[in-house]
């Protein structure tokens, strides 16, 4: 179990009291919506955001019987502001529940949180592996992925095609780091090795210096995790680099995800690995689609499925204690036990609550990540360090 102070534990059992005073009452449950809605990641923000009301919207607007009053806060993507913004949400706004965030190191605020106040929190994207690993707890769910699963599919699949040598590109922080060893493990699995990683800092987008560099390391293939803005500017420099017909760039599926439009023809052809995809032909994905695009007239993404996802988990947590987000051991308990109904195909929750997928494998062609094949089966990640007595 973790450490929690006397003052955490005091705070801890005066929300409890607060919580129980406010159900009898009737109040609405507050829900804290921590997200990007500026910068490189604002539109896979508003994705998230926008999947999350329609779930809501979809049960009557209330959890557990209760009335929903939604909290929304603009995260942007920047860690050292996020455990003001986490504070500003659980003291200020006196949230119930926190659903965040897209960025990796800006999570760890919100996963910091949820741990010493025992606080629901479920992440409907940031893959920071440590969330659901050594800093898992009963509180903390994700909808999405670790940072390892997408690239490790993408590496296996890739050296399943003889690949022996790969390069990976990325941003400088958890995310980049933690997805390039998913990339190297899985193309190990296959008999390839990883020989360099190459970085910038988050969020820039001065590929040049790391483009110039790539003919010359040897490589066969070059791997790579960006997302959102960066992903469009990265694949776009790489065309008109002259890089394409030289060497196969693949990636983390966030690289093509959402930005096919802006990225136009420099993405045909690309392949990567995510736990979604376009031509998914489930019952649950065909009405997802129509009524995300009913609602803002965009086509859904990962990210709208991750947060229609998170939206799905906390109403199966809070059905399960008719309301009551301080009960989180029973919350927690009937979140595990599900089955998730997803437009990704149905999903279940490893023990340390990452989902366990199917990571697809894509190619980007005419604005859509076709699924051509299957990275990796049912995978879950490791779970490695997850010390939790689990319900
Ligand atoms: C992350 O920081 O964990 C992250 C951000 C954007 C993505 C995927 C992962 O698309």
């Amino acid at each position: 179990m973790h450490h929690i102070s006397r003052r955490g534990m005091l705070a801890g059992a005066a929300a409890v009291a607060l919580g129980r005073r406010a159900i009898a009452q009737g109040a609405p449950i507050k829900i804290g919506l921590m997200l990007p809605f500026s910068g490189t990641f604002a539109a896979l923000g508003e994705n998230i955001a926008a999947a999350f009301e329609l779930c809501l919207a979809e049960r009557g607007d209330r959890l557990g019987g209760r009335a929903v009053t939604l909290v929304r806060l603009d995260d942007e993507s920047d860690p050292a502001k996020a455990p003001q913004n986490v504070n500003r949400l659980l003291e200020r706004d006196k949230v119930d529940v926190l659903i965040g965030t897209v960025h990796s190191g800006v999570v760890m605020a919100l996963v910091q949180a949820a741990r010493e106040r025992d606080v629901p929190l479920i992440i409907p994207n940031a893959g920071n592996v440590a969330a659901t690993r050594e800093l898992c707890a009963p509180s903390i769910f994700r909808s999405s992925f670790s940072n390892w699963q997408p690239a490790y599919g993408m590496g296996k699949a890739l050296a399943a095609k003889g690949v022996k040598k790969a390069c990976w590109v990325t941003w400088d922080y958890a995310a980049g780091k933690e997805s390039g060893e998913g990339f190297r493990d899985g193309l190990r699995s296959g008999g390839g090795e990883l020989i360099q990683v190459l970085t910038l800092p988050f969020p820039e987008t001065n590929f040049q210096p790391i483009l110039a560099q790539l003919p010359g390391l040897g490589v066969e293939a070059v791997g790579s995790f960006f997302a959102g803005g960066g992903a469009v500017q990265f694949v776009k420099d790489y065309a008109a680099a002259g890089l394409r017909e030289k060497l196969p760039l693949c990636g983390s599926g966030f690289l093509t995800e959402g930005v096919l439009k802006p990225q136009g023809a420099a993405a045909d052809g690309i392949q990567t690995a995510l736990h979604y995809g376009d031509g998914l032909d489930n019952a649950k994905n065909t009405a997802f689609r129509a009524a995300f695009k009913q609602k803002t007239g965009r086509d859904a993404d990962v990210y709208a499925v991750q947060g229609y996802d998170a939206g799905q988990m906390i109403a199966i947590g809070l059905d399960a204690t008719k309301g009551d987000a301080t009960a989180v051991k029973p919350l927690a308990t009937a979140i595990q036990a599900a089955k998730i109904d997803s437009p990704r195909g149905t999903f279940t929750l490893s023990p340390s609550h990452n989902p366990v997928q199917t990571i697809y494998l894509r190619e980007a062609k005419g604005g859509e990540n076709r699924v051509i094949g299957v990275a990796a089966d049912a995978l879950a990640d490791p779970g490695t360090g997850c010390k939790m007595n689990l319900p």
